[in-house]
């Protein structure tokens, strides 16, 4: 298995930390990386996509950018298919204090594969190694490739496609165990990251399903991986990165956190919403406050009503008043478990 205490070397950058925080469109902004980090400190996280075509047309730097000068270590993840902007992109990735560049290759949306980014580049493979070598022409920092097993269960390419990555100049690989045709359903296949570990020479992180402790220790076993990914399993769950992190450095698991505990993450991420993004983050708090709020008693009609919530004085009070409630009645720990457990089946 993976010798899970050593830091991890991707080119130039040693992270002190072999689990990491994936890229969430939506979600992992910076006011969301702050709480993760909370549990984490050591853990890379990653910026949402950010569309290298767009930016070239923006006057000034699209806010899915915007990093915390102390937060390290930090990666801005880039998509599109033209190595120009791809290379001008990087170059304002680094600007902006990103310590790895990463290139999205494994999303499944239309509206981002019609325009030949995200995972229709395992398609193309000359176009994907362009790029790689256009960023890492561009930028000193290591450049890192996500993607996914192939198009689909007829195009399973990654074999090829990720020495073809490694050969392009890429430092690091993250493996989401799924192809482009699964989208985010069915089961990842962990035994294809095997198979990519065995053939790359470059540190190789796998992705998909890495939902508990439990999981993120069978997948290193499994794939000798150098490192684990969370994704959903971190929606509502900030701890998640910091559970497993603590896990492969000592041995020991963390208690979980009380529904108190993730009662007041919720409300710190509402006020952390409302002061960086003002109404809007109030918007997209509603999608968040839904995540927490799972696996206690009362935790429906809750999410209900902060499904519809209109200020953060609202939310505030709403969660007090559930966190006097868990308080007096604390649930079982396997409750808040399958509380995770449901928020990855609803997505
Ligand atoms: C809401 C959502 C947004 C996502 N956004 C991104 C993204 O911006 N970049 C990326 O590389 N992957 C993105 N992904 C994919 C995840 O990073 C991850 O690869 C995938 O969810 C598999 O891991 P999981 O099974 O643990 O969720 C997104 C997934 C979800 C559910």
């Amino acid at each position: 298995m993976t010798e899970t205490k050593a830091p991890l070397k991707i080119g130039s950058l040693t992270l002190h930390s072999r689990v990491l925080q994936s890229p969430l469109s939506g979600v992992t902004d910076l006011v969301f990386r702050r709480l993760v980090r909370r549990y984490a400190p050591d853990s890379m996280m990653y910026t949402e996509m950010v569309n290298a075509r767009e930016l070239h047309h923006l006057r000034q730097m699209a806010y899915v950018m915007d990093v915390d000068p102390q937060e390290r270590p930090i990666s801005i993840q880039l998509f599109d298919c033209r190595p120009d902007f791809m290379g001008e992109a990087a170059q304002k990735a680094v600007a902006q204090g990103a310590q790895t560049v990463d290139i999205n290759m494994g999303c499944p949306v239309n509206k981002i594969t019609r325009k030949g980014g995200g995972s229709s580049l395992l398609r193309q493979p000359e176009v994907a190694q362009t790029l790689v070598q256009a960023v890492a022409k561009a930028v000193d920092v290591p450049v890192t490739v996500k993607t996914r097993l192939g198009w689909d269960d007829n195009e399973i390419n990654i074999l090829d496609f990720a020495q073809r990555m490694e050969d392009a100049g890429a430092q690091m690989l993250t493996l989401h165990g799924r192809t482009r045709a699964q989208g985010y359903n069915g089961s990842a296949r962990w035994e294809w990251i095997k198979q990519v570990k065995d053939k790359l020479s470059i540190p190789v992180i796998a992705n998909g399903d890495i939902t508990s402790v439990e999981a993120a220790v069978q997948c290193l076993e499994m794939t000798g991986a150098d490192g684990v990914m969370c994704a959903r399993g971190t929606l509502g769950y900030p701890f998640l990165v910091g559970e497993i992190d603590y896990f492969l450095k000592t041995g020991q698991k963390l208690p979980p956190p009380t529904v108190r505990d993730r009662l007041e993450c919720a409300k710190d991420h509402l006020r952390g919403l409302w002061e960086y993004k003002g109404q809007k983050g109030i918007f997209q708090s509603r999608k968040h406050m839904a995540w927490y709020c799972k696996g206690f008693p009362g935790a429906s009609a809750l999410r209900q009503k902060l499904s519809r919530l209109e200020s953060v004085e609202e939310g505030c009070d709403l969660l007090d008043q559930a966190i006097i409630t868990a308080t007096e009645s604390p649930p079982s720990t396997s409750s808040l478990r399958e509380g995770c457990s449901m928020i990855i089946g609803c997505i």
